[in-house]
């Protein structure tokens, strides 16, 4: 399985390894991508920003794309339906210092089909191919679209928009392998993604639940060029690591050390706070403790503690206690 994972280029982007971070609004930000970095990930993707909001600099947008300056290759990733104002996004967010435009072309969320945007570009071939052209000729950078295998399970219309978008000079294509009306359940489709991944030369990375090594095998295995891992990584940014090293060894999947785990969500709160300030580091960070605790026994206590957290301080402590108490039952618990 050693030959799974592997350097890869996106247009002339290196990737140090064929993992990358899927985008995820409201969780993606410089703290967790950073981590994600050191983590193993090959490549980090913000959260979806407006292509409006960036053209008419809204601050609360220009914040999404705030980045570390540890945290490269990272693409920025962009919404919206008009392919004029999709370029000047796409030209800006390379000023700020993205190495790789995304565009978002799968978002099922009601209010992104409403404007025309998101998965609703699968259903606008035209449209999506005018957007991808006007990206690539407003930077320099290569551009990337994150595209679904349909709009509804069984329609399958993906390697005819991946030769699209191949064909409007994209450089890869990131395919979440389910229906957009699908949202982020249910089964993922393998036989799009080989017939995707075939339909193009560049590079294509499946996603769609993929949180061990096994897994990211099945999705390299259909001809993908990489994997694009989502929640997994919220759970643990150290997946990215676990993952290639259970595809380099015959033991395939590598158990996470639960301790290890809740230091790295730890050093979160740290980046997080550096990033936003003390409160509001936390407070922001509390959307993402029922992933963090997943799995984890005892844990509905800390988590409505943490809900109550005022400062780092004292969401370190919570988080420092419970590895002393419960994290050892944790090991003793898993195979
Ligand atoms: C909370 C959340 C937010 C998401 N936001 C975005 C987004 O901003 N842009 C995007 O292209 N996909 C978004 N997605 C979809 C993910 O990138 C990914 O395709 C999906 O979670 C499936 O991958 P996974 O099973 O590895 O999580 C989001 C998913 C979740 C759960």
């Amino acid at each position: 399985m050693k030959h799974l994972i592997k350097a890869l280029k996106i247009g002339s982007v290196e990737l140090k390894n064929n993992l990358a971070l899927a985008p995820m609004a409201g969780i993606t930000n410089a703290a967790f991508r950073s981590l994600c970095i050191e983590g193993g990930a090959g490549l980090v993707v913000s959260e979806m920003v407006s292509a409006e909001s960036i053209r008419y600099g809204n601050k609360k947008s220009l914040k999404l794309l705030e980045i570390c300056p540890s945290e490269h290759p990272i693409a920025m990733q962009i919404f919206g339906a008009d392919p004029e104002s999709m370029g000047d996004a796409a030209r800006l967010a390379g000023e700020l210092g993205a190495d790789i435009i995304d565009i978002n072309a799968g978002c099922p969320v009601k209010k992104v089909l409403r404007s025309g945007s998101g998965a609703a570009l699968m259903k606008e071939p035209l449209v999506l191919e005018a957007i991808v052209k006007k990206a690539v000729k407003a930077v320099k950078i290569p551009v990337t679209v994150k595209i679904r295998c349909g709009l509804t399970p069984g329609d399958v219309i993906s390697p005819r928009l991946a030769r699209v978008i191949e064909g409007a000079g994209a450089s890869a294509i990131t395919l979440h392998g389910r229906a957009a009306s699908s949202f982020h359940t249910g089964p993922v489709d393998y036989e799009a993604m080989a017939a995707t991944a075939a339909a193009v030369k560049i590079p294509v990375f499946g996603n769609g639940g993929a949180r061990t090594a096994s897994d990211a095998a099945k999705i390299l295995e259909t001809g993908c060029a990489g994997v694009a891992i989502g929640r997994a990584a919220v759970e643990n940014p150290a997946v990215f690591i676990e993952i290639a090293e259970g595809l380099k060894s015959s033991v395939r999947d590598v158990k996470s050390d639960p301790a290890g785990r809740i230091k790295l969500f730890i050093r979160f709160l740290e980046l997080n706070t550096a990033l936003y300030g003390g409160d509001e580091g936390v407070v922001r960070a509390r959307k993402l403790v029922g992933y963090w605790l997943k799995g984890f026994p005892d844990s509905s206590a800390l988590r409505g503690n943490f809900m109550k957290a005022s400062g780092l301080n004292e969401a370190k402590a919570l988080l420092l206690q419970y590895i002393g108490h419960s994290v050892q039952r944790y090991d003793r618990h898993t195979p």
